[in-house]
């Protein structure tokens, strides 16, 4: 072959490779919306199609004013790391200050090469080849790359012209990933904000796990789906019963409330049911039940784990087909109800005693609420004082408020008697205060014990632990004054790992 024949046979094959490596490069930049994967693939393809020893992709960070590398090709971590350029810094620095392309034929004898990332030992025989990427006229970064130029690699010229394209494509993918992050985080925080946007009246939870309940609310509320509300005393499971009544199409029906705890045993069945004239001694004539009263609305069966066995498959039988009998009658009666009850008991473990049918339990459980202790979620006590105080100020004619002391108190208290203890406490401090503006020594002694938390049961281990672990991070925030770096050396963990705990526990600093 003669050398004229072999040189355009080679120049046609490099053709091709840089044909290639454009091609394969635009193919990867539409791969995903991954800024850094892109970028990567972008490298890793040159430095494959290209045999290019090293390159890098820096990108300007805005805020900053400083070059970071994003992505690389043959560099270690360290090296990547360590690649930080202000502008118009070496030659990186100035390719973007100057958005004009440079190219140092021998790094090893120009002494504006800075040599950063460490990452070449020998700087002899290297050429560096370094390009602005840019956005009509912006500039967003820099490509660049190293070479060893021997003749079957062609000529700088050639290369720049490579870089130049690639350059160009990276700049429209970064303008269009800028977008969609733009659109994206603007996404999350619409979604954030409609989160805190579920308010029900007279109800009041800004916490998270409120916020759920609110949500499960409106979401049930519009059906006729059995609800069964759960939570320890005084936590609101009939004001959220009436909320679901309230905001149901039913609300122009009946609420009828029944208690299945306040009743002796013997008198349930004709409560609930009715009974027929003469059905037992005293029936002097017929009298309809609450499931009949309720007919055309909502019945609510508070403590329901403690309906006695005897009745349940009677109550059974009114979820699933919405008839029974009155007491002493023959007749079938149907109702229209919507059915929610609410309990405050370890339901499953009464159903595996064998106190609770499964059947029934299974048949209520459809649309399980829980209500959580006010005790895990702090952040709702300062807006319920707020509330009860306007309400209890305006019912009475005053104006009190909490200093920052009582505040407290009420605070690190763990409220056993949840939002019920609360309104009450309040209540009787604004009936009672000689004063307009509560102290901490004005509070009940009681508010000042730490009650230990009751009922460990497996189940709740593990959010035992994680309450125990948040309550020994306030502490020690507390102690230093919520400086984290020093509340972090208390504990004996990073301040790292106590960024991590803080925003996984909410915490937040109280005034
Ligand atoms: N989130 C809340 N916002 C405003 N008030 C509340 C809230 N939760 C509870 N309350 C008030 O606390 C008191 C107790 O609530 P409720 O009677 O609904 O609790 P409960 O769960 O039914 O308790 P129990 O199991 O003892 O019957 C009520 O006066 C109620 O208005
Ligand atoms: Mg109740």
């Amino acid at each position: 072959m003669n050398s004229e024949k072999q040189d355009s046979s080679e120049l046609i094959a490099r053709k091709n490779k840089e044909l290639s490596a454009i091609l394969e490069v635009s193919r990867v930049l539409t791969t995903s919306f991954d800024l850094e994967k892109n970028l990567s693939s972008v490298m890793s393809t040159l430095g494959e199609l290209l045999d290019l020893q090293r390159g890098c992709v820096f990108l300007l960070d805005p805020l900053t004013k400083e070059l970071r590398i994003v992505a690389a090709h043959g560099l270690t971590k360290q090296n990547i790391e360590k690649g930080k350029y202000r502008i118009g810094e070496g030659i990186v620095g100035r390719v973007l200050e100057r958005n004009s392309p440079m190219v140092i034929s021998n790094i090893g004898k120009e002494p504006l090469f800075l040599n950063k990332t460490g990452s070449r030992p020998e700087k002899e025989g290297i050429s560096f080849l370094c390009v602005p990427i840019e956005f009509k006229k912006e500039p967003l970064g820099v490509l660049s790359v190293d070479r060893i130029y021997a003749t079957e690699h062609g000529n700088v010229d050639d290369d720049l012209r490579v870089l130049k394209i690639v350059a160009s494509l990276t700049a429209q993918f970064i303008k269009l990933w800028e977008s969609y992050d733009e659109v994206e985080k603007e996404k999350e925080h619409l979604k954030r904000e409609l989160k805190g946007k579920y308010s029900i009246e007279n109800v009041i939870g800004n916490s998270d796990r409120m916020q759920e309940v609110f949500e499960a609310v409106h979401r049930v509320a519009p059906s006729k789906a059995t609800v069964l509300l759960r939570g320890e005393s005084g936590t609101g499971k009939e004001l959220i019963a009436k909320a679901i009544y309230y905001m149901s199409p039913r609300s122009k029906g009946p609420f009828i409330k029944f208690n299945c705890a306040s009743i002796p045993e013997g008198l349930l069945e004709s409560e609930l049911f009715g009974h027929e004239k003469g059905a037992f001694t005293g029936a002097i004539s017929t009298r309809n039940g609450k499931f009949e009263l309720a007919n055309g609305g909502t019945i609510f069966l508070d403590e329901i784990g403690d309906l006695p066995l005897t009745l349940q498959p009677k109550i059974l039988r009114v979820l699933q087909e919405r008839e029974f009998e009155r007491v002493g009658g023959q007749k079938t009666i149907k109702v229209d109800v919507r059915i929610i009850a609410a309990t405050s008991r370890d339901l499953e473990g009464m159903v595996s005693e064998g106190r609770f049918r499964e059947d029934l339990y299974f048949r209520l459980n459809v649309i399980p609420i829980l209500l959580p202790p006010l005790g895990q979620r702090g952040e709702d006590i300062p807006v319920l004082i707020e509330y009860f105080l306007k309400k209890f100020n305006k019912e009475n004619n005053r104006s009190v408020t909490f200093d920052k002391n009582a505040m407290q108190i009420f605070l690190d208290y763990e409220w056993p008697g949840n939002v019920r203890e609360l309104e009450n406490t309040i209540e009787r401090l604004v009936v009672m205060s000689p004063s307009e503006k509560i102290a901490a020594s004005d509070l009940p002694v009681s508010l000042s014990i730490r009650r230990p938390r009751s009922k460990i049961n497996t189940a709740s281990l593990m959010t035992d632990i994680g309450e125990i672990e948040k309550v020994n991070i306030i502490d020690a925030l507390k102690k230093t004054g919520w400086v984290q770096a020093k509340a972090a050396k208390l504990l004996g963990i990073t301040p790292r790992q106590i960024g991590y705990k803080i925003k996984k526990y909410r915490i937040i600093e109280k005034a």
